[in-house]
C-alpha cells in the first residue's frame, strides 16, 4: 500500500516536471518568435490561431478568437487555396500572398511543428512588398526598353531612307546635270588642251555619281514593303558576300509567314547585326542564312565564343548588338537562341515572332 502511494506520487511529480519543462521550452520558443522581424503565427488543425507574434498583431490587429481565414482574409469560409492537410501531413508549402488589409505582399512559409498540444502549423510572413515593387518597376523598364529598341530600328530606317532620298534628289541630280552640260560643252568648238581637261572632269563626275549611287544603295534597304521579304534577306547576304568576301549562302526552306512592315524592318536589322558580327568576330570560312515559316537562323563555321563568358561580361545576351537583337525580338513576342562554343562556329536563331 505504502509502496503504491509512493509510485503514484513519483508519477505525478514526473508529469509536473515534464509540463514545466515544456512550458519553459515554449516560453523560450515564444521569446524568439516575439523578437523576430518577420510575422509568425501558429495555427491549429481547426484553423484556430494559437499564437501570433507582435509583428503580425501590429499589422493585422488583435485576434479576438477569430479563425485564421477570418483574421487574415476577412472570409467566412476556409480559403480555397488552403493546404492545411498537406502542411499538417508534413509537406511545407511556400507561396506569395498580397493582403488587401495591409496592402503588402508577403512570401509565406507554411510548415508543421510539434507543440505541447500536438501538431500545429507554423506560418512565417516575410514582407516582400519592396522587392515586388522593384521587380515590377524593372519589368516595366524592360518593356519600355524593348519597345524603344524596336522603335529605334524604325526611326533609324526612316532616317536612312530620307538621307538616301536627299542624296539622290540633290547631289545625284546636280551631278547628272553637270555631266550632261559637260557633254554639250565637249561638242562645241573649244580651245586646244581644254578637251583633255573636260574628259578628266567627266571622269571625276562619273566617280562621284558611282559613289553616290552605292551610298544610296547602302543607306536604303531594299523596299521591304513590297519586295518579298526573303528576297530582301537574300539581297543582304549578297551585299555582305560582295563587300566582305565571305561566302554566304541563303536558303529559303519555307515561305516566311506574312508579317507587318515594322516586323520586317526589325527582323532585317537583326539579321544584318548577326552578319556584321560574323564579319567582325567569327573569322569564318563561310556562313549561311536559313529562312523558315517562323524562324531565321544565321550560322557560321568560325571561331565561336563562350556564351557563359559573355553572360558574365554583359548580362544574359552579350554586347549591345546581341542585346538589342534579343530585346527587339522580345518586343515582337519572339526570342533569340545562341549555340556557340570556341572553335565550333556559331548558330543564332530568331524565332516565333508575332506578325
Ligand atoms: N558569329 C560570331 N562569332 C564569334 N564571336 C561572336 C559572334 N557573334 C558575337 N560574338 C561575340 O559576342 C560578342 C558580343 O557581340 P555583340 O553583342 O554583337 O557586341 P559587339 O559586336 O559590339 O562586340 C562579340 O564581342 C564577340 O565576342
Ligand atoms: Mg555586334
Amino acid at each position: 500500500m505504502e509502496a503504491g502511494i509512493t509510485k503514484q506520487t513519483r508519477k505525478i511529480t514526473k508529469r509536473r516536471r515534464i509540463k514545466k519543462e515544456l512550458a519553459a521550452g515554449w516560453n523560450k520558443f515564444k521569446s524568439i518568435l516575439n523578437a523576430m522581424d518577420d510575422g509568425v503565427c501558429l495555427l491549429s488543425g481547426n484553423y484556430d490561431i494559437e499564437y501570433i507574434n507582435p509583428v503580425l498583431e501590429r499589422e493585422f490587429g488583435p485576434v479576438n478568437g477569430r479563425k485564421c481565414y477570418e483574421y487574415f482574409n476577412g472570409g467566412r469560409e476556409i480559403c480555397q487555396w488552403c493546404r492545411n492537410n498537406d502542411v499538417l501531413a508534413g509537406e511545407p508549402v511556400y507561396w506569395k500572398w498580397h493582403s488587401a488589409k495591409t496592402d503588402k505582399t508577403y512570401s509565406i512559409h507554411d510548415t508543421s511543428v510539434v507543440t505541447g498540444k500536438g501538431f500545429s502549423r507554423l506560418k512565417l510572413f516575410h514582407d516582400v512588398t519592396d522587392q515586388e515593387y522593384i521587380k515590377k518597376i524593372l519589368k516595366n523598364y524592360q518593356k519600355e526598353l524593348r519597345s524603344l529598341a524596336a522603335e529605334l530600328s524604325i526611326v533609324e530606317e526612316r532616317e536612312r531612307r530620307s538621307v538616301a532620298a536627299d542624296i539622290h534628289d540633290n547631289i545625284g541630280q546636280s551631278l547628272a546635270a553637270a555631266k550632261i552640260k559637260l557633254g554639250l560643252l565637249k561638242q562645241s568648238q573649244l580651245p586646244l588642251g581644254v578637251t583633255g581637261n573636260i574628259d578628266q572632269i567627266a571622269m571625276f563626275i562619273d566617280e562621284a555619281i558611282n559613289y553616290t549611287q552605292s551610298l544610296i544603295t547602302n543607306l536604303s534597304l531594299p523596299t521591304l514593303n513590297d519586295v518579298d521579304f526573303s528576297e530582301a534577306l537574300e539581297w543582304l547576304c549578297n551585299q555582305f558576300q560582295e563587300r566582305h568576301r565571305i561566302p554566304i549562302s541563303f536558303e529559303k526552306q519555307m515561305e516566311i509567314a506574312p508579317i507587318k512592315d515594322e516586323t520586317r524592318v526589325i527582323l532585317f536589322k537583326c539579321v544584318r547585326e548577326l552578319l556584321n558580327n560574323i564579319v567582325k568576330h567569327s573569322n569564318a570560312g563561310k556562313a549561311r542564312v536559313t529562312v523558315g515559316k517562323y524562324e531565321i537562323t544565321v550560322e557560321d563555321d568560325g571561331v565561336g565564343f563562350d556564351i557563359t563568358q559573355l553572360k558574365k561580361k554583359f548580362g544574359s545576351a552579350g554586347g549591345f548588338g546581341l542585346f538589342s537583337v534579343r530585346e527587339r525580338l522580345h518586343h515582337l513576342g519572339g526570342h533569340m537562341t545562341i549555340k556557340s562554343s570556341r572553335g565550333n562556329g556559331t548558330l543564332i536563331a530568331l524565332k516565333a515572332w508575332r506578325q
